[in-house]
C-alpha cells in the first residue's frame, strides 16, 4: 500500500481527482474491512484537498449514523429526509449547497461550515451511506467535486455488499 498521497504540483481539484482516484482503488484494494477504508478515505480527502470536515454517515434503520470522519466532532445521528445527509439520502441524489445559510433545514455541526456537498453511497440501488465534505469557503464547491467524489462514491460502493 502506497504511504503518501502524490499530486503533481499545483494540480487544480480537477487533475487531484484525477489523480487520487488510482492511490484511492491501490489504499483500499486489498483490504476487506469497512471501516478501514472508510476511514483511510476520509484522511486521503482531507490530505488532498484540505477540506474542511469530510466524512461518512451510514444507514441504520431510520437514521444516518457518523461513521469515519476528519475534522471536527460531528452529531452522530441524522434523520431521514433531514439535512444535507438526509436530504441526499431521500432524494437518492448529491445535494450541493452553496450556502448552507441558505439551505433550509441545515444542520449546523459547525458554525465554521459555510458550503456542503454530500453523495449518496449506493449498494444494489439502495444508498447504504453517504460522503459528506463540508468546507468554510463559501461556495466552494463546484460539479468538479460532484463528478469526482461521485467517482469515490462508485468506488466504495461494492464495500458495503
Ligand atoms: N450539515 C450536515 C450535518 C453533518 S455535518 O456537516 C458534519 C447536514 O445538514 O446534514
Amino acid at each position: 500500500m502506497a504511504e503518501h498521497l502524490t499530486f503533481t504540483a499545483n494540480a487544480d481539484r480537477a487533475v487531484r481527482y484525477e489523480q487520487l482516484m488510482p492511490q484511492l482503488r491501490a489504499l483500499i484494494g486489498h483490504e476487506p474491512s469497512l471501516v478501514a477504508n472508510l476511514a483511510n478515505v476520509a484522511a486521503a480527502l482531507r490530505q488532498s484537498f484540505g477540506f474542511f470536515w469530510v466524512g461518512f454517515y451510514l444507514v441504520d434503520g431510520n437514521e444516518l449514523v457518523l461513521g469515519p470522519f476528519q475534522g471536527e466532532i460531528a452529531c452522530t445521528r441524522i434523520a431521514f429526509g433531514k439535512g444535507v445527509c438526509g436530504t441526499a439520502w431521500k432524494e437518492d441524489r448529491t445535494v450541493l449547497v452553496t450556502d448552507v445559510d441558505a439551505f433550509p433545514g441545515h444542520i449546523a455541526c459547525s458554525s465554521s461550515s459555510r458550503s456542503e456537498i454530500v453523495v449518496p453511497i449506493r449498494s444494489q440501488t439502495k444508498v447504504v451511506a453517504v460522503l459528506d465534505v463540508d468546507s468554510q469557503e463559501l461556495n466552494d464547491f463546484t460539479e468538479v467535486d460532484k463528478l469526482g467524489l461521485e467517482q469515490i462514491s462508485e468506488l466504495l460502493s461494492p464495500l458495503f455488499l
